[in-house]
């Protein structure tokens, strides 16, 4: 038996056999992760038992959300080894994360940020708008095809040069980009960087003390927590710089008819009554994670990465996206085929092989753009997936291949996946 066969996978009520005798084989976490029972419990738990509000009333139920609240925010910072829970700030999601750090720090005109060329578009279009409206500059930096080139970042630093900011792991390909040398050239020459932790906080071990990056940005939603909660973390003093999104209510100490008074970070951030139920289901999913281990996750990534890439080695029509090796892009197998679309291959793995995979431009549309391409699939893997999910996977894109010469028409899978699928023995587990 497989780590994920005795560890997780019946955890996870998504995955259950469903009444037609099917078994899911959940390929897109790098989209959005499966949420466990623990978390689902624990969101469950707030509304049946203290749904009150954090931080106003004096009565249990309040008080019993407070506390809950606060001790998320301290699993956060232990997540992410910070030291420190009064630098994690609850938001909706990893977009908003970055648009706090982007739309809060003090801009001049003419001031510079750097981004690579294979940024999601949560970190990109942000850039863009305050470059329109407040008259910063966008510098590029090409990323080779695989690895990182510090000398190539120190070449882009400018003068004006005010912030760095870059993917921790890759959502199009799932390479990872060395943080903590880049955040040594980055503040060597006087600037700061921000990083976009979504995908590499849910699969590594992340411990921004040791990488010293000014601010990370994470999603719940892709490390098993709910939709709906993302959190920025930042040392304290970094985020007493920056400017926040909304006031509001929760923001202030006090406030009279011409007057207000911020309180501290991190709850001037965060106006308004809160996603309670959510912030306690992310505690549950850290707590959940630390059980797992993401040393463990990695290593469980990467071997099911490499059982596909070996599977599918032999396919002339794949073309793998990123690094060569899958131990370089273990949380990510992405790929194109030769004469086929990427939404046909998609839904056919769906509907004859119930593999659930992403197919399109990933939200990194400019990287495409650049490229001419249409697009491509991406499967990804995490602590649930097994052995039997990556063979699916393997077994559907041959049997794809097959039906589908490299001459036909594009539209030729759409046709094929009408056709009945191969009647399939019942998958074990
Ligand atoms: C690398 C990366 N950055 C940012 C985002 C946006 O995250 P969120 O939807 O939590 O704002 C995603 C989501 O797919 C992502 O993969």
């Amino acid at each position: 038996m497989s780590f994920s066969d005795v560890i997780v996978r019946r955890d996870f009520p998504a995955l259950r056999e469903r009444s037609e005798g099917t078994v899911p084989v959940y390929l897109d976490s790098a989209c959005m992760s499966l949420v466990p029972q623990a978390v689902l419990g624990a969101m469950e738990e707030y509304y049946r038992d203290f749904p009150g509000c954090a931080g106003r009333s004096l009565h249990r139920f309040a008080e019993e959300v407070s506390h809950r609240y606060e001790r998320s925010r301290e699993l956060c910072s232990e997540f992410l080894s910070l030291g420190d829970p009064r630098g994690i700030v609850f938001l909706r999601n990893a977009t908003e994360a970055l648009n706090l750090v982007g739309q809060g720090l003090p801009w001049k005109r003419g001031d510079r940020v750097l981004i690579s060329d294979q940024e999601h578009n949560s970190n990109l279009v942000l850039w863009q708008r305050l470059a329109a409206e407040r008259g910063i500059r966008i510098d590029v930096l090409a990323l080779p095809e695989s690895g990182f080139d510090l000398e190539q970042l120190r070449g882009q630093l400018h003068r004006s040069t005010r912030l760095v900011s870059l993917f921790h792991t890759s959502n199009l390909d799932g390479r990872s980009l060395p943080i903590r040398e880049i955040a040594e050239v980055v503040h060597d020459h006087g600037a700061q960087l921000l990083v976009d932790g979504c995908q590499a906080a849910p699969h590594l071990p992340v411990d921004l003390r040791e990488l010293r990056v000014d601010y990370y940005a994470v999603s719940a939603h892709k490390m098993m927590g709910p939709t709906g909660v993302g959190f920025l973390a930042a040392p304290f003093e970094q985020l007493s710089g920056l400017r926040p999104l909304l006031t509001g209510g929760e923001t202030v100490e006090w406030s009279t008819l011409t007057q207000h008074a911020l309180r501290p970070p991190p709850h001037r951030f965060e106006a308004g009554l809160q996603n309670y139920a959510g912030v306690l289901g992310t505690g549950a999913a850290i707590e959940y994670l630390g059980r797992i281990g993401r040393d463990q996750i990695t290593a469980h990534d990467r071997a099911l990465n490499a059982r596909v890439s070996r599977g599918l080695a032999d396919q002339p029509r794949v073309h793998v996206l990123g690094p060569s090796a899958p131990a370089d892009r273990p949380s990510v197998y992405a790929f194109a085929l030769d004469g086929v679309d990427p939404a046909d291959a998609a839904l056919f793995l769906d509907a004859g092989h119930h593999v659930m995979v992403r197919s399109g431009r990933h939200c990194v549309h400019s990287w495409y753009e650049a490229r001419g391409l249409e697009g491509n699939v991406r499967a990804s893997f995490y602590a649930y997936n097994t052995e039997a999910d990556a063979d699916a996977l393997v077994n559907g894109v041959t049997e794809l291949l097959e039906r589908v010469p490299e001459s036909a028409p594009k539209t030729t899978a759409r046709r094929t996946m009408a056709a009945p699928a191969r009647a399939r023995p019942k998958r074990k587990r």
